[in-house]
């Protein structure tokens, strides 16, 4: 970044009570100006939104042994340690980019995390127990208005047009209606239900868009169907991958790509890093070991065959087991990675590796114009 640039904005923000740390050394040299990161989605994703939900069934990961290996305390992050915006913020040399829910919190120099575990981008997918991306962006827009009262208008669209948004959407929209056989799956074909999804995906980014975001980071591509929960569906078959989630998967990640293709001509300024995970997941599940991995079928935390029964943390007063050693798994719990996985991906992501982010921009890129 030219220095006379940056040096420029740090004179713009110093008008401002929102950076007042700015202005109390103004002759102090230049200061590094770090983009903010706002996060969206699902259970990749969410640093605790959930446990400031109102509801009994809940997908919250707020009881030992959540967290064991990094914070030593359950935040509400469903692995156990950091997730991929953990690391991604770190990369970027930002701190943990707290929950949206959390109260008293209302700093957003460095961004803000509204991801909800179990939320999807139709409204139905587990209504009443998530945030939904729609009530999710409306969030955002309540960020954006307190920006506006802060910076200005003209402040708050600079501010969030440096800004970087991550989102991982989709996953739950394809688990729970393949399981459940829900009415709106049931009665659309596989093409016009992925529409849809990405349909609603497509209309958030624009509504971030004129908002003034036009750094996107895109997360697909989670082997839904191996996760361990998803291997023991079938008494007859227990073990196997289950087919239809992952054609719904590679369904999805195709559609996304096409759409955010188009938008890049439709949208002027519009860039984006679109990251697809299926390749070096599957592949560190079937082959644990060449990268330094025991296990990559069964869960550490869960009970049941492969442990593919949701019982992690003994919610309900269940009962679980836990494996000893957590660094040699690929799944923590029956639906999600341990954070050891997150961290390799996280970093194949930031450098752009090429069978992750192929042709798009890696997130580094992203961070630095
Ligand atoms: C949360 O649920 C409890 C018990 O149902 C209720 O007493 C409380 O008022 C609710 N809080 C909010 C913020 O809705
Ligand atoms: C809790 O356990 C009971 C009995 O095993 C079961 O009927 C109920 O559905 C469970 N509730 C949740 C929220 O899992
Ligand atoms: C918000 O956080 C930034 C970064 O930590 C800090 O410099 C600033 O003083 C905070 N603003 C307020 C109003 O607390
Ligand atoms: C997304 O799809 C649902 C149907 O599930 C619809 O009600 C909602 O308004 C759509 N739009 C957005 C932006 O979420
Ligand atoms: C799902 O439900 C539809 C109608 O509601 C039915 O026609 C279809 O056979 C069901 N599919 C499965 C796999 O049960
Ligand atoms: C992905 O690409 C990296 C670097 O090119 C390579 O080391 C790695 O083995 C690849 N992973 C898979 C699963 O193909
Ligand atoms: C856990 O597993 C890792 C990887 O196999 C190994 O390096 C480490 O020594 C193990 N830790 C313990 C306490 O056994």
């Amino acid at each position: 970044m030219a220095s006379s640039r940056l040096h420029i904005f740090v004179l713009a923000f110093c008008a401002s009570l929102l950076f007042p740390s700015n202005c109390s050394h103004g002759d102090s040299g230049l200061q590094e100006k770090r983009a903010a990161l706002f996060i969206f989605g699902d259970s990749l994703f969410d640093v605790g939104n959930n446990n400031y939900i109102n509801t009994t069934i809940s997908f919250k990961a707020n009881n030992w042994p959540y967290g064991e290996t990094f914070f030593k305390y359950p935040t509400g992050r469903a692995s156990d340690g950091r997730l991929i915006p953990d690391f991604i913020a770190e990369y970027a040399k930002l701190p943990f980019i707290p929950p949206y829910l959390q109260p008293g919190f209302n700093n957003y120099t460095y961004g803000v995390n509204f991801a909800s575990a179990g939320g999807g981008a139709l409204s139905e997918t587990h209504q009443g127990f998530v945030k939904d991306l729609k009530t999710q962006v409306s969030y955002f827009k309540n960020v954006e208005k307190q920006l506006r009262h802060k910076l200005g208008d003209a402040g708050a669209y600079t501010f969030l047009s440096e800004a970087v948004y991550l989102i991982s959407i989709g996953s739950n929209d394809y688990y729970t209606p393949v399981l459940t056989n829900s009415s709106l799956f049931a009665s659309h074909s596989h093409e016009e239900y992925v529409g849809m999804v990405v349909g609603n995906l497509t209309d958030v980014i624009k509504e971030i868009y004129k908002k003034g975001g036009r750094k996107f980071g895109f997360a697909n591509g989670v082997p839904l169907g191996c996760i361990p929960s998803m291997r023991i569906l079938k008494p007859e078959n227990i073990g196997d991958c289950a087919e239809e989630v992952t054609a719904l998967v590679k369904l999805h990640s195709r559609v996304v790509a096409k759409a955010l293709l188009k938008l890049k001509s439709q949208l002027h300024g519009f860039r984006y890093s679109n990251a697809n995970f299926y390749t070096p997941l599957t592949d560190t599940i079937n082959n644990p070991s060449k990268y330094g991995f025991k296990e990559g079928k069964m869960a550490c935390c869960g009970s049941g065959p492969y442990r593919g029964i949701m019982s992690c943390g003994g919610k309900n007063g269940s009962e679980f087991q836990l494996c000893d050693n957590v660094t040699e798994y690929v799944f923590f719990d029956s639906a999600h990675p341990t954070e050891r996985v997150y961290q390799k991906i996280s970093k194949l992501w930031w450098s752009g590796s090429p069978n992750v982010t192929k042709t798009s921009n890696n997130l580094k890129e992203l961070f630095e114009v």
